[in-house]
């Protein structure tokens, strides 16, 4: 088996940003309540002519770049997403038309926030056994075009987004450990109840804005905490180090006090921490996925360093992943 490691990261933020300030004018919130129980100050907002798929090439050409090789020379595209530009075609064979990828295998994984990780590790599948030899991971979200404006319990948390990365086998480092792991006695907690199969849209679904968002914030919110810490826990132990062995955590950004209460529990300082909420709010699968590539821009990441991705969310589902980058 081939050791796979991440040779490029590329992000794409959309241009336009909500603030809380601007919330306030749409419901009845402050900037004060979404501070303090959520750490978000603003978020970002696609144009409506953008699609996941046109946020997601923006982040691949970055990682392209970053990583030195040609679109040409990708066997893998996975786009991790619930925002897909349309129940099929994938997203990913979208982003392969826009790059001239034309010799990648092309599929869409729906593991909601988790779903960069997720993917991350299919994808080191294909590379480990020599089925592949260069992999694209993208996580991209539209998540403003399932978002319900008039509620002011979830249309405070979310934002648009893409991030990506580029794997190959490499020498020494890459991919130590994952672990991945789903609770789908959980579903009910966070959904988009309408536009599947069990409910295609009708007058009815609409009217009972049913395709979009529902969350129980509360009950996830404990669960979260527990999951993220744990999950950060298996990870570290199948890597064969210790928590303090870790350089930087990137955490997926739903709420800074998930993330907080999760390294208290690890007995991580808050430098150790990477939070990007603030400006993106929660991006479901970007949110991992923009993280890295800030960091590693920001020079919080070093050639050595012993990083970990840690990510949970919608199914219940979650995972980990350890890398010396
Ligand atoms: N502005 C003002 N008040 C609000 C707002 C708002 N935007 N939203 C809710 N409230 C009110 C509620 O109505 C409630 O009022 P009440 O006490 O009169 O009933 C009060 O604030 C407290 O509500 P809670 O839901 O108990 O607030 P909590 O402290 O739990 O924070 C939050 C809510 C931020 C949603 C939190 O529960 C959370 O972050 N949950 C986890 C979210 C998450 O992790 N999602 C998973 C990943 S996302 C993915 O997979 C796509």
């Amino acid at each position: 088996m081939k050791r796979v490691g991440i040779i490029g990261v590329g992000k794409y933020l959309p241009k336009k940003i909500l603030t809380n300030a601007d919330l306030e004018k749409m419901v009845d919130t402050s900037d004060e309540w979404i501070t303090t129980r959520t750490g978000i100050k603003e978020r970002r907002i696609a144009d409506k002519n953008e699609a996941a798929s046109d946020l997601a090439t923006y982040a691949a050409r970055e990682a392209l770049r970053d990583a030195k090789i040609k679109s040409q020379d990708l066997d893998l595209i996975i786009v991790a997403t619930i925002t897909p530009d349309m129940q099929f075609p994938s997203t990913a064979c979208f982003v392969q038309k826009n790059l001239g990828a034309k010799k990648a295998i092309c599929f869409d994984v729906s593991a909601a926030c988790a779903g960069f990780v997720y993917a991350l590790v299919v994808a080191q599948q294909f590379i480990a056994r020599g089925t592949c030899a260069n992999a694209l991971v993208i996580g991209a979200e539209k998540l403003s075009s399932i978002t319900d404006w008039k509620d002011r319990n979830t249309c405070v948390l979310f934002g648009d987004g893409a991030g990506a990365a580029v794997l190959s086998a490499v020498n020494s480092g890459g991919i130590l450990s994952t672990y991945l792991g789903s609770d789908g006695l959980n579903t009910n907690l966070l959904i988009m109840p309408a536009g599947g199969s069990r409910h295609p849209a009708t007058k009815k679904t609409i009217a009972e804005r049913l395709h979009y968002i529902k969350m129980e914030g509360n009950a996830l919110f404990k669960i979260a905490v527990k999951i993220m810490a744990e999950v950060a826990q298996v990870a570290i132990k199948r890597a064969g180090i210790e928590c303090k062995d870790v350089d930087l955590v990137i955490p997926h950004q739903a709420n800074v006090r998930i993330i907080m209460a999760m390294a208290k529990r690890l007995g991580l300082p808050p430098e150790k921490i990477y939070l990007n909420i603030e400006k993106y709010g929660n991006m479901s699968s970007a949110s991992t996925a923009t993280a890295l590539c800030e960091a590693v821009g920001a020079g919080r990441i070093k050639k050595g360093d012993i990083i970990l991705l840690d990510a949970f969310g919608a199914g219940i589902v979650w995972g980990a992943a350890v890398i010396k980058w």
